[in-house]
C-alpha cells in the first residue's frame, strides 16, 4: 500500500524551563482586571489569508464587542497584544513564531493565543501553548496534524473538511477507485498544496478509496499524462494555474477522450478568479486558448465559499473599511475574508468559554486567576463541533 510521505512537523528543540505557567493573575486597575489576548500573525505579507492587516481589524471588532458587553465578562477587560510571525523575507517563519510566543508569554501572560496561521509556525507554537496550558485559537493551521493535536482550536476551514468534501463527491458518483492527487511542494514555503493533498489522502484512505499521489517537480507533461491515464480518472490537482493549464492542454494534444476524466483544481482562495469580467481560468491570450478552453470542460475549480448571510456581508463591509483605516490596506479578494471571520468567531468563542468557566468558579478574593487552558479549549470545541 502506498503511504503518505510524513510531513516534517518536527519539534523545534528549544530547552525551556518547565513550571513557567503558574496561573498568574492579570493586572487589576480601577477594579477592572485586564486580560491579555495575544495574536501572532504575519505583519506585512498579505498573500497570507491570516496576515495582520486582514485579521487585525476583525480581532479589534470582536474585542470592542466583548468589552462593551457588561454581562459577558464582568470585571474583566480584554486587551490585544501582537507580535509578528514573519522572517526578514516576509515569509512565515517556524523560528520567529515560537520566539514571539515565548516573548508574549513572558511579558504579558496572555490567557489565549490567536494564531499563528501557517502550518509550520503553528505546529511549533502549539507545542508551547500546550506546555503552558494556554488555549491556542486559529483560523489557519489547516493541516491534518492539528486535528490530532488536541490543544488547538480551529475556527476556519481545514484540509480535513476538504477531504470530507472530496469523499462526499466520490460517494455521490460511486467512485471507489483510482483518485489521483497531484501537488507541488516548493521548498521554502509553507507547503499549502502538500498539506491540502494530505487532507484528501487521509480522508479518502479512511473511506477505502484507492488513491495515487504524485508530487509535481520539473514536470514532463507527456509522461505525466501517461502516468495519470495509467492510474486514475478522478484527478485532484493543487499546483500553479500555469502548470495545470499546460497539463490540460497536453491531454488535449494527446487526443485523450476527456469525457472519461474529471479534474478538480484546488484553488481554495479563488486566487486570480475574482478579477472583474467573466471567469475564464483557461484564458491566457495565447495560441493554446482554444485547446485549453475545450479541455477545461472537464475541470471543476474547488474554492471556499461562505454563504453570504446579512451578518457576514455586514462583517466584510466593516472589515474592508477598517483594514483601510487601520492599515491603509485595500481588500479586493473577498474569499480571504472568511479567515478573518474565523478569527473573529474564535475570539468570541473564547470569551464565551471564559464566561462559562468563571461563572462555574467560586469567586475568591483578589484578581481572577487564569483558568486552565484545557477547560477553556474543551468548552470552545463543544461550540465548534455541535453534535460531533
Ligand atoms: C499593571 O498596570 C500598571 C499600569 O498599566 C503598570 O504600571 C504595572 O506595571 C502593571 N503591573 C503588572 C504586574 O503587570
Ligand atoms: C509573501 O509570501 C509568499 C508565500 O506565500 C511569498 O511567495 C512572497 O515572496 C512573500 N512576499 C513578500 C513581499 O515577502
Ligand atoms: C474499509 O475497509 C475496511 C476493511 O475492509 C472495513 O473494515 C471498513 O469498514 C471500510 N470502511 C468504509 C468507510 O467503508
Amino acid at each position: 500500500m502506498l503511504s503518505w510521505p510524513r510531513p516534517s512537523l518536527q519539534l523545534l528543540l528549544l530547552l525551556i524551563q518547565p513550571a513557567a505557567s503558574s496561573l498568574l493573575p492579570g493586572n487589576a486597575t480601577d477594579g477592572v482586571q485586564e486580560v491579555i489576548v495575544a495574536a501572532i500573525l504575519p505583519q506585512t505579507n498579505t498573500s497570507y489569508a491570516w496576515a495582520w492587516p486582514r485579521v487585525g481589524p476583525a480581532l479589534q471588532a470582536a474585542l470592542d464587542r466583548i468589552n462593551s458587553d457588561p454581562w459577558l465578562l464582568p470585571g474583566l477587560s480584554l486587551r490585544l497584544v501582537y507580535r509578528n510571525s514573519e522572517d526578514r523575507d516576509g515569509l512565515c517563519s517556524h523560528s520567529m513564531a515560537p520566539l514571539a510566543a515565548v516573548d508574549l508569554h513572558m511579558d504579558h501572560e496572555p490567557w489565549v493565543f490567536l494564531g499563528p496561521g501557517c502550518t509550520y509556525s503553528s505546529s511549533h507554537v502549539a507545542r508551547f501553548t500546550a506546555h503552558w496550558d494556554v488555549p491556542m485559537v486559529t483560523a489557519g493551521a489547516q493541516a491534518w496534524g492539528f486535528w490530532e493535536h488536541g490543544t488547538v482550536t480551529n475556527t476556519g476551514p481545514t484540509h480535513k473538511k476538504l477531504g470530507q468534501f472530496a469523499a462526499r463527491v466520490q460517494d455521490a458518483f460511486g467512485w471507489r477507485h483510482r483518485a489521483v492527487l497531484l501537488y507541488t511542494r516548493d521548498t521554502g514555503d509553507d507547503g499549502p498544496c502538500f498539506f491540502a493533498a494530505e487532507g484528501l489522502y487521509n480522508v479518502l484512505l479512511d473511506r477505502n478509496v484507492s488513491t495515487y499521489h504524485h508530487q509535481l517537480h520539473d514536470v514532463d507533461y507527456r509522461a505525466l499524462v501517461q502516468d495519470i491515464r495509467d492510474n486514475g480518472r478522478v484527478v485532484y490537482a493543487c499546483c500553479s494555474r500555469d502548470v495545470f493549464r499546460t497539463l490540460l492542454v497536453q491531454f488535449w494534444r494527446d487526443g485523450v477522450d476527456l469525457k472519461d476524466y474529471v479534474f478538480f483544481f484546488i484553488n481554495l482562495f479563488a486566487d486570480g478568479l475574482e478579477d472583474r469580467g467573466p471567469v475564464r481560468p483557461w484564458f491566457r491570450g495565447d495560441s493554446e486558448d482554444r485547446a485549453a478552453r475545450l479541455a477545461f470542460r472537464s475541470v471543476k475549480v474547488l474554492t471556499y465559499y461562505q454563504p453570504p448571510t446579512p451578518q457576514y456581508l455586514q462583517f466584510t463591509e466593516d472589515l474592508k473599511r477598517n483594514a483601510k483605516k487601520m492599515f491603509n490596506f485595500t481588500i479586493t479578494d473577498s474569499v480571504y475574508n472568511m479567515i478573518a471571520g474565523g478569527f473573529y468567531d474564535g475570539l468570541m468563542m473564547f470569551s464565551q468559554a471564559l464566561n462559562e468557566t468563571l461563572s462555574q468558579q467560586r469567586p475568591g478574593p483578589g484578581p481572577v486567576p487564569r483558568p486552565r487552558g484545557d477547560t477553556l479549549t474543551h468548552k470552545m470545541w463543544n461550540r465548534i463541533f455541535p453534535g460531533e
